[in-house]
């Protein structure tokens, strides 16, 4: 192993949040997974990951989420930046610093925007360079979204997520997102779903064509009317009071609502951004949801925000 040629003393990447749009669930394949066709859309729920130059590997977190977040080597920001250090040679260690705004276990991708985050801060601060297709080749070794949100905008994913296609779409969209207190694992939800589904034969998954078109034509409405989520059901046997969320947030007057991924946080389309306010106002005041946030989509993906590559 050697030591980093390049040497910048730290690096912060700003990385978003994801949205499922559109999340259909094919047959559990041989390693595990489940083959998926999903639409995902990033958005304006952002964690900042700081990569340090330090004497030994660390990880610090802050933001309202803090204490949920793992420190040890189980921590996939992590992992992401020791994976670049061994497959270039470096062996310096780093502090890893996590700023985190996106709800921890919540079908959000939080923990694949701090692997992405790490990715791009450690390439940025040992000069890397690397090629996209490294990054998004070691990004999706981490995990099925972190591509995605490596990548952020609107595409469509397959394989296990992973595999990136890039969709035509207009607009801006504004989401109200219901955050449950309560995390729900994403293998505890893709095993209930298969539970659920019991012996049914399940057909491959493809983007649908209402989905499309919507993106295509930028109506909001068209777009409410075509979310889905197939794991919506799994992830409202585990957590049934979600089901109260959604249907009060479509009662106040969202176009559209879904579980967000694996979810719990459900996710409310509406048709402006007076709108969402609107919206988080009555859900707050009903007391059905807890904790609600605003954001807009689609946004950038992963970027860096101050170190080496904000000088030049
Ligand atoms: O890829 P990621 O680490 O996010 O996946 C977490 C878990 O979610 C997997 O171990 C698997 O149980 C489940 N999963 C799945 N099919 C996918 C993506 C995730 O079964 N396409």
């Amino acid at each position: 192993m050697t030591s980093a040629a390049t040497t910048h003393r730290s690096v912060t990447v700003r990385v978003p949040a994801k949205v499922n749009l559109e999340l259909k669930v094919g047959p559990r394949r041989p390693d595990g997974f489940h083959e998926l066709s999903t639409v995902y859309m990033a958005v304006g729920l952002h964690d900042e990951v700081t990569v340090v130059q330090a004497d030994r590997w660390s990880v610090l977190v802050s933001g309202p989420y803090a204490d949920q977040v793992p420190r040890d080597e189980t921590n996939l920001a992590l992992r992401a930046a020791r994976a670049v250090g061994r497959q270039v040679g470096i062996d310096d260690p780093l502090s890893v610093l996590i700023h985190k705004e996106i709800p921890v276990a919540g079908g959000m991708a939080g923990g694949s925007a701090d692997a992405a985050g790490a990715l791009l801060a450690c390439d940025h601060l040992w000069g890397l360079g690397l090629p996209r297709e490294d990054l998004l080749e070691t990004a999706a070794d981490l995990g099925s979204d972190v591509p995605f949100v490596l990548t952020g905008g609107i595409a469509v994913g397959s394989g296990r997520g992973e595999r990136l296609a890039p969709v035509l779409a207009r607009g801006t969209y504004h989401w109200v997102l219901a955050v449950s207190p309560d995390g729900l694992s994403t293998p505890a939800v893709y095993a209930e779903c298969d539970r659920l589904r019991g012996d049914a034969d399940v057909p491959t998954p493809e983007p649908t064509t209402g989905m499309m078109t919507a993106l295509r034509s930028g109506d909001v409405k068209a777009l409410g009317a075509a979310l889905s989520n197939d794991l919506g059901d799994a992830a409202l046997s585990l957590q049934p009071e979600l089901g109260e969320v959604l249907v009060a947030g479509l009662e106040f007057g969202a176009v559209g609502g879904l579980v967000s991924g694996s979810g719990p946080t459900v996710a409310f389309l509406t048709e402006s951004p007076e709108a969402a306010l609107d919206l988080c106002v009555s859900l707050t005041a009903s007391g059905v949801a807890g904790e609600v946030r605003r954001a807009k989509g689609p946004v950038h993906g992963a970027h860096v925000v101050a170190g080496p590559s904000t000088r030049g």
